[in-house]
């Protein structure tokens, strides 16, 4: 109770406030995303993401050397294929994209731990996220789809995979698959509870996936249901998940709250594309300081309780805490 009580007092210098901070980024916390295409000496600014990239695995190890060289520990892997078809087929390719990629980068960096992202959408023609019948995706006829990708990167070397489909029941798929072929140790972080999102946009952009009918809506979640991630969560923790992840972040930090909370696994939570994009509109515009709002969003994200960020800001905010 005031005057007792002045909360001003701890405010009153950058020490104190230091000592009594009780939340602090570091660059462990960040997994860095790649854009990966083939060619060679391939680097194409995505117009919508200032300072992210299309590019060849060439330049793909340079970044990722530069990412591993800030402190960064870790990047997500994305495949932007030649040709795309029906079922995907290029998403399970042993010489693929992501799976040359792969081999490239820990080649060249060993320590950099690399997740891939395990999803059909950039690899089929009609930009869904499986196999589709009947006008839909058909969950039961996409899990063996999944099941090959995951194989095919553990093949090619990834250190963990990561599912972002959200059909039911893929954990346990991609699971049992990994065990009956030699990778009983090679973890699955699931993204369990992904949101039908507008802040995807410019994501879809960059890795050219972009649904050519319809939407996600029949296996995202509804932006309306928080109790849903809880279920969806537990769903995939059974089925074997190592790291659960809440997609995208900052619309949805009461769902990494309920998550940290409910469950002792470690969260990741994605700070997607479109998050990302609206910095830098408005730095860009001059409206907000973008350093200061990017820090502050992850910082956010980090209270609300994720122990991982997948962040396009992962080098810009490396830079930031290594001063
Ligand atoms: C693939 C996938 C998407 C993202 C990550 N994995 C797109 C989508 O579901 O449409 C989005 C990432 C971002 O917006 O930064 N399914």
């Amino acid at each position: 109770m005031f005057p007792q009580h002045r909360g001003r007092r701890l405010r009153k210098n950058e020490t104190v406030r230091r000592m009594v901070r009780q939340t602090a980024l570091l660059p462990d916390d960040f997994i860095y995303p790649l854009f990966v295409t083939t060619g060679k000496g391939v680097k194409k600014e995505i117009s919508s993401m200032p300072g992210c990239y299309q590019e060849s695995v060439d330049q793909a190890v340079l970044n990722a050397k530069e990412a591993y060289s800030l402190g960064i520990p870790s990047i997500i892997l994305f495949g932007i294929p030649d040709k795309k078809d029906d079922l995907g087929t290029s998403g399970y390719d042993d010489n693929g994209v992501v799976q040359t990629a792969i081999k490239a980068i820990k080649d060249a960096v060993p320590e950099l731990y690399v997740i891939t992202d395990v999803c059909m959408c950039e690899y089929t023609s009609h930009g869904h996220c499986g196999f589709i019948e009947k006008g839909d995706v058909s969950n039961d006829k996409t899990l063996p789809l999944l099941s090959l990708e995951a194989l095919s990167h553990a093949r090619a070397g990834a250190d963990m995979v990561a599912p972002s489909d959200m059909m039911d029941g893929r954990v346990a798929a991609i699971r049992a698959t990994l065990d009956r072929e030699g990778f009983g140790e090679l973890p699955i972080m699931a993204y369990s509870a992904k949101y039908a999102s507008a802040f995807y946009g410019p994501f879809r952009d960059a890795a050219e996936s972009t649904p050519q009918f319809g939407d996600r809506r029949s296996y995202q979640m509804d932006p309306a249901n928080r109790r849903e991630a809880l279920r969806e969560t537990a769903l995939d923790i059974e089925e074997g998940a190592d790291i659960v992840m809440v997609k995208p972040a900052l619309s949805y930090l009461d769902i990494i709250s309920d998550i940290k909370s409910s469950f002792a696994i470690p969260v990741a939570a994605y700070n997607v594309s479109g998050e990302y994009s609206l910095v830098k509109a408005g730095e860009k515009l001059g409206w907000v300081d973008g350093e200061r709002v990017m820090m502050e969003m992850l910082l956010s994200i980090k209270r609300a309780g994720a122990d991982l960020i997948l962040t396009y800001f992962a080098k810009d905010a490396a830079k930031v805490l290594n001063r």
